[in-house]
């Protein structure tokens, strides 16, 4: 996914559009780190109404960007450095491993592998590739394939044009937070399981510095908890969301469950046990597939890593430690953001902080 340019750069901004809020945080870079000039969250859909994902338009993006560079004070056209993301279905992520292959032979023989491992169609396809590492006994190559679609792409592409700005980098949400994790924490050996938590799709991502990286998406959200409080305490999808931001899954004081016969449906599973199952299913894959079992913390980020006693109810059931992830270890916060570390950013941050 990258156009690779040497560019000399002081100032660096990441743009993070998603279904529900976008991120745009701009960077300063210094001699080590980096410095926080100044960021922005903004919803891009209707307040206090219920929506349906399918029922909102991409156009609605560029007049939402256009309107938080304008507060920013950041001219479009002078952005020196900009790295954005593209996720969701037509993305897809995965580390193989192959025989040695020089650099030639490379780039053909893995869009026939691609094609093996990722279900998007080969005419269709857009893929980047990284090599993570050659091991020394077998010669064997550990590649990282990222690929997606041209529609996309494109999509994606239009977006920053209708907004004014010129498309430079594009990295896939999950390498975004996994860099944002790499560079903003004390990683130690071990294995982790990052979940950044939008609003109809949380990505998971388990990795470790010397262990295999896999990303998976799990199709719930913030969207879905408000669902299920509107239909646990009865409410409409306004009083929901407000429910939600004060109280989370805890109960708020004198609130019981409304218990209706609409409530007897025992298929219907709570969103954080639905991901919570799929956590859980993704782990014992990994440890098949890495050999790695060493699992160290589960980290939450995204707008509904804030939802209250969420990470209290993921360490309970998965059994390890579970934390807020706050991406600000290499980024100099000034006084005026110190009590506005937010994990919804992580996404942008790790955006922002790349390099090349
Ligand atoms: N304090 C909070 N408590 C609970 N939920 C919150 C809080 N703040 C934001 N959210 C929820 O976080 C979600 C938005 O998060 P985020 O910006 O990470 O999503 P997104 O990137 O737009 O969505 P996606 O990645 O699914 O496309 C919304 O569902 C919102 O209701
Ligand atoms: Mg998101």
């Amino acid at each position: 996914m990258k156009k690779t340019k040497t560019l000399k750069f002081k100032e660096t901004v990441g743009i993070d559009i998603g279904s529900h809020s976008i991120k745009i945080v701009h960077l300063k870079k210094l001699h080590d780190g980096f410095k926080l000039l100044n960021y922005e969250v903004r919803p891009t859909v209707p307040q206090g109404i219920e929506y349906i994902p399918s029922d909102l338009r991409p156009e609605r993006f560029a007049p939402v960007i256009i309107e938080m560079l304008r507060t920013l004070h950041i001219n479009p056209k002078s952005i020196k450095h900009l790295v954005t993301s593209i996720g969701g279905d037509n993305t897809s992520i995965k580390q193989i491993k192959t025989i040695f292959l020089p650099d030639e032979e490379l780039e053909s023989a893995l869009f026939f592998e691609a094609k093996k491992h990722i279900p998007i169609s080969g005419s269709d396809m857009v893929l980047d590739y990284q090599v993570i590492s050659v091991e020394e006994k077998t010669n064997n190559m550990n590649i990282l394939l990222a690929a997606s679609t041209k529609e996309v792409l494109n999509d994606h592409t239009n977006n920053l044009v209708s907004a004014g700005l010129t498309p430079n980098l594009v990295d896939i949400d999950s390498l975004a937070i996994t860099n944002s994790f790499a560079l903003n924490a004390f990683v130690e050996d071990g294995v982790y399981v990052l979940l950044n938590l939008g609003a109809h799709r949380t990505n998971m991502v388990i990795w470790g510095p010397e262990s295999k990286l896999f990303a998976r998406d799990i199709p719930y959200g913030g969207y879905n908890f408000t669902r299920d409080i509107m239909r646990k305490r009865q409410m409409e999808w306004d009083a929901a969301e407000e429910y939600k931001f004060e109280w989370g899954l805890t109960d708020a004081p004198g609130a019981s469950d409304v218990k209706t016969i609409s409530m007897l449906d025992i298929s219907e599973k709570s969103t954080e046990d639905a991901i919570v199952e799929e956590v859980r299913r993704a782990l014992r894959f990994y440890v098949k597939e890495a050999g790695n079992s060493d699992y160290r913390k589960v980290y939450l980020m995204g707008g509904s890593a804030k939802l209250k006693g969420l990470a209290e109810y993921i360490q309970d059931k998965v059994n390890i430690p579970t934390e807020v992830f706050m991406p600000f270890i290499n980024v100099e916060m000034p006084e005026k953001f110190q009590d506005k570390k937010d994990p919804q950013l992580a996404l942008a941050i790790g955006l922002a902080m790349r390099m090349e």
